[in-house]
């Protein structure tokens, strides 16, 4: 290996190509690591993802990498290096507006009737990106509650395996793009405009924690104890049913038993034999706890 950062080391033809066998062997890593199921259509995103990574690390090819990563002493931080590189992080504040507005006027008011003697909410965003989806629910929790927000214990929670994205959630400042589903008013009253971006008011930023999550690792989400409402959207895409299974049985043990689970508009979780059942609302894409677990 030579020196780090230079990419002028990595120049000869087809030292960045990844062959279906590395394919293979990387997409095992990362599938063992966190569960995310790369088909053999998707290897160019591993390739040109990963292609720089290689150059930063003056390595000579894939093979080297697939290596570092296997017996590498600094394996685990390589793979948290990776994770920030591979992960698809595509969210928008307001997405998919009619099932949080299914959180907004169903859900949220039957839990602040259901818990009104403790006055405690917890909301869990699994895979959140870089926090568009827990800012949002932060925004809803905050204009239902008005004033009474002060009676309440409210804690939300962003989690994520990529610490990228989790970095930008926290510094709580967006574009154009992140906002461009956000109404006038909400835009004007919660956000203000700093530097060309969007900054997201205190208020709702000291509302929500973030940590940083890989939901394969099912014991580490233990500790963040119960929720009433858990959102997990948009990455049980990138799951197979086995990883599925194993998330979403995670989520049920986590879950208050009157409490609701939010999925991604195209993710399903029937039949992956773990006692959910979808509320009766279109668009929602809501699940309560079943009889069985
Ligand atoms: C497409 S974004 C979805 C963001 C948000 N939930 C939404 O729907 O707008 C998917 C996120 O899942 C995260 N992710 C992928 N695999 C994960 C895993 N095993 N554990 C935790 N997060 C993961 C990615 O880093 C990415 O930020």
């Amino acid at each position: 290996m030579g020196p780090i950062n230079d990419p002028s080391s990595s120049t000869s033809p087809g030292r960045r190509t990844l062959t279906d066998e590395q394919f293979a062997r990387l997409a095992k890593l990362v599938y063992e690591r966190a569960g995310i199921h790369f088909q053999p259509a998707k290897k160019y995103v591993l390739e040109s993802r990963l292609a720089r990574r290689l150059d930063e690390l003056d390595m000579d090819g894939f093979d080297q990498y697939v290596t570092f990563l296997t017996i590498g002493p600094y394996r685990d931080d390589e793979f948290q290096e990776m994770f920030n590189r591979i992960t698809i992080n595509e969210t928008s504040f307001f997405r998919n507006e009619p099932q949080l507005q299914h959180f907004e006027t169903r859900t949220l008011p039957m839990l602040l009737e259901a818990r009104k003697a403790t006055r405690r909410l917890r909301i869990w965003s699994a895979a959140c990106s870089s926090g568009e989806e827990p800012y949002t629910l932060a925004i809803q929790v905050h204009r239902t509650l008005g004033i009474r927000l002060a009676d309440w214990s409210v804690e939300i929670l962003g989690t994520d395996i990529s610490e990228k994205v989790l970095d930008v959630a926290m510094a709580g400042r967006y574009d154009a793009y992140a906002t461009r589903a956000v109404a006038p008013a909400v835009l004007s009253r919660y956000f203000r405009q700093v530097e060309g971006q969007q900054e997201l008011d205190a208020s709702i930023r000291q509302m929500v924690r973030f940590e940083r999550l890989n939901l394969k690792d099912t014991l580490a989400a233990r500790r963040f104890g119960t929720f009433d409402v858990i959102f997990c959207r948009n990455v049980m895409i990138y799951f197979d049913d086995p990883m599925k299974a194993q998330v979403v049985r995670m989520f049920h043990q986590q879950l208050a038993d009157d409490g609701m689970l939010y999925i991604g508009h195209s993710e399903s979780i029937r039949s992956l034999g773990v006692a959910f059942e979808p509320v009766a609302a279109p668009q929602a894409f809501a699940h309560v706890k079943g009889r069985a677990a």
